[in-house]
């Protein structure tokens, strides 16, 4: 696992691990002994994990794959399921500082030019009767060409989008720092001020594609977001569904 120390932060500490099998898997094990708030941060992780059980790459040392462990309260519980939707929004808006122009794939997926750099995992957690979420972040911030081109999807990075090394030490604070504002914000109001702000963003809004849900694909093209987050999405035969979760293609439907 390697040595971790700790990052001295005002608002939230952050413990930073050499190498960990998975850091969503690490803290999900150990959220006993951290504070809410706290990040795990890991250079290496050797079994990285992504949604629907795939795996996520990265590379050690040059990207950013960390958790962050955020105190859930049963009041908002209607806000839950949009807790990874508002983070992509809250990176993508920390990317557009830095001048990179992002798309938000729903539900939260963050790609440049049409390519995957940021994916999100969050895995509700209940530990002495309070629930948490376990939001895992991998970025892909300095992997070269070759690199990506073992990821078996089209992906991308910041230094390969701009051609200029991004320091992740500075990156993951303002990270963290907009991800919990924003989802405290998300907690305290809903969802329904983030809805116009994610649209604007959303990638192939009413173009043709695949959606996988489930085990069932539909080709058709898609039309809103809902204000519940939600995807609207219209079947070419014509009827109109709303997702609550799924995958969609890069590849573009027929
Ligand atoms: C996806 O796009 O399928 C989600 C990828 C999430 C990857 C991050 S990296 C940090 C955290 N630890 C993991 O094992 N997975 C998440």
């Amino acid at each position: 696992m390697g040595n971790n120390f700790f990052m001295e932060h005002p608002d939230f500490p952050i413990f930073r691990f050499d190498n960990i099998l998975s850091t969503n898997s690490y803290l999900k094990q150990n959220i006993d002994k951290y504070a809410p708030f706290t990040t795990i941060w890991s250079d290496g992780q050797e079994k990285g994990r992504g949604r629907y059980n795939r795996s996520w790459i990265s590379q050690k040392g040059k990207d950013l794959t960390f958790s962050i462990l955020l105190p859930l309260n049963k009041s908002s519980i209607e806000y839950w399921k949009n807790i990874t939707q508002v983070a992509a929004y809250a990176i993508s808006e920390e990317l557009k500082i830095l001048n990179f122009n992002t798309q938000i794939k729903w539900p939260n997926d963050i790609l440049i030019n049409n390519k995957k750099v940021c994916g999100l995992l969050c895995e509700v957690v209940e530990q002495n009767k309070q629930s948490y979420a376990v939001l895992g972040i991998g970025l892909n911030v300095n992997s070269s060409k070759e690199e990506l081109e073992i990821i078996d999807q089209p992906a991308t990075s910041l230094y390969f989008e701009s051609g200029k090394i991004v320091d992740r030490d500075i990156l993951i604070i303002k990270v963290i720092s907009s991800v919990i504002s924003m989802s405290n914000e998300l907690m305290n109001n809903g969802f329904f001020d983030f809805k116009s702000k994610i649209l604007t963003r959303l990638a192939w809004n009413h173009e043709i594609r695949t959606i996988e849900d489930g085990k069932k694909q539909f080709d058709g093209k898609i039309l809103d977001l809902n204000d519940d987050g939600t995807l609207k999405f219209q079947k070419n035969s014509g009827e109109v569904l709303n997702l609550i979760s799924g995958e969609i293609s890069f590849k573009k439907g027929s």
